[in-house]
């Protein structure tokens, strides 16, 4: 979607910078999705009236965090993506909290919180993507999940128009899903984490990307797990018996390792995927009478 000049101009005085028709399969860890102009946001304080700039012109949009968790439509979008301002580096600590942008890195952020021997969240070391992202979906691996460290989480929200902060109990944290509203926007977060010592940390860090190695196709395009795990259930396993490891659509191709990782195995496209993903569901459906749900956050034009 192109935004048009007079809009251009009013984001501009926010200090936003306007990039036109850019390729989102350059921006998604699966290397899908179409093009459409995006907005890189100068500061969190200028969002609410930046909202209301898209609002005024009618224009659709969508943040995207780190893209790793996102299957995109193809073509050109109908909507414009917005970025938040780049965390450099987005973190500080104060005793046994952390003090965390949206935007930066998740991987960075376990690390970071590490060094100041802080821990708690060693299974999260491997999960790609930004911390907005991670919160939104209550991320999880090896038994961590983000959720229960929050203590206050500062979002943009729709209802309201304004920035606002919730308390960690204001805000229900499910597996791999959260009370949020869809069209709120996660800025900070504070978590409180236990008091480790780092080399102790360490060694759980390296224990969690060893399992991660061993298992998952970490060296192509993927947005991890495409199901959630149906309860008492793995998807990854049901898929697998049904032999369906290295089953294609096109380009879309279920991960010869991970039967629960869907690749990009050269030039899939989102329609390849959204095939690939139908069949899967009906294979596993009629063998096992269990409808899987989607994990990853699909985005239609
Ligand atoms: N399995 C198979 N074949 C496969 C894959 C898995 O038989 O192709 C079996 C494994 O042997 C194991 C069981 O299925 O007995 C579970 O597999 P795994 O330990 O790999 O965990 P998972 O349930 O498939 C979940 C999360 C992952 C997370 C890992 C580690 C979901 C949907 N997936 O995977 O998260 O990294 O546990 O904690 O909850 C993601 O969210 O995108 C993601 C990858």
């Amino acid at each position: 979607m192109r935004i048009n000049d007079k809009t251009v101009a009013r984001l501009r005085e926010l200090g936003a910078e306007v990039r036109q028709g850019v390729s989102m399969a350059d921006q998604t860890s699966l290397g899908i999705g179409g093009t459409t102009d995006e907005i890189l946001l100068a500061r969190y304080e200028s969002i609410p009236e930046a909202m209301r700039v898209l609002a005024d012109e009618h224009i659709p949009h969508k943040f995207l965090g780190g893209g790793t968790n996102v299957l995109i439509a193809d073509g050109e979008l109908p909507w414009v993506m917005l970025h938040l301002p780049k965390a450099t580096p987005g973190m500080r600590v104060d005793g046994n909290c952390a003090y965390v942008d949206a935007s930066a890195d998740l991987g960075g952020m376990v690390t970071f919180c590490a060094k100041h021997d802080l821990g708690g969240m060693e299974g999260l070391i491997g999960v790609p993507g930004s911390v907005g992202g991670a919160l939104r979906m209550n991320a999880g691996a090896y038994g961590t999940q983000i959720g229960p460290h929050v203590k206050e989480v500062e979002l943009y929200r729709a209802a309201t128009g304004k920035i606002e902060t919730l308390r960690g109990n204001e805000i229900r944290f499910d597996y791999r899903h959260t009370s949020f509203a869809p069209e709120d926007v996660m800025l900070r977060v504070k978590l409180e984490l236990p008091s480790k010592p780092f080399k102790e940390i360490l060694a759980g860090i390296k224990v969690c990307n060893e399992k991660r190695r061993s298992s998952q196709p970490l060296n192509q395009k993927s947005a991890g797990c495409i199901f959630k795990n149906p309860a008492g259930g793995s998807a990854g396993r049901m898929i697998d018996e049904l032999g369906l490891k290295g089953h294609r659509v096109g380009d879309a191709m279920v991960s010869d390792r991970h039967a629960n990782f869907f690749v990009n195995a050269g030039h899939a496209t989102c329609s390849d995927m959204l095939k690939l993903i139908e069949d899967v569901r009906e294979r596993v459906r009629a063998a096992n009478g269990v409808e899987l749900e989607n994990e990853v956050i699909v985005w239609r034009n």
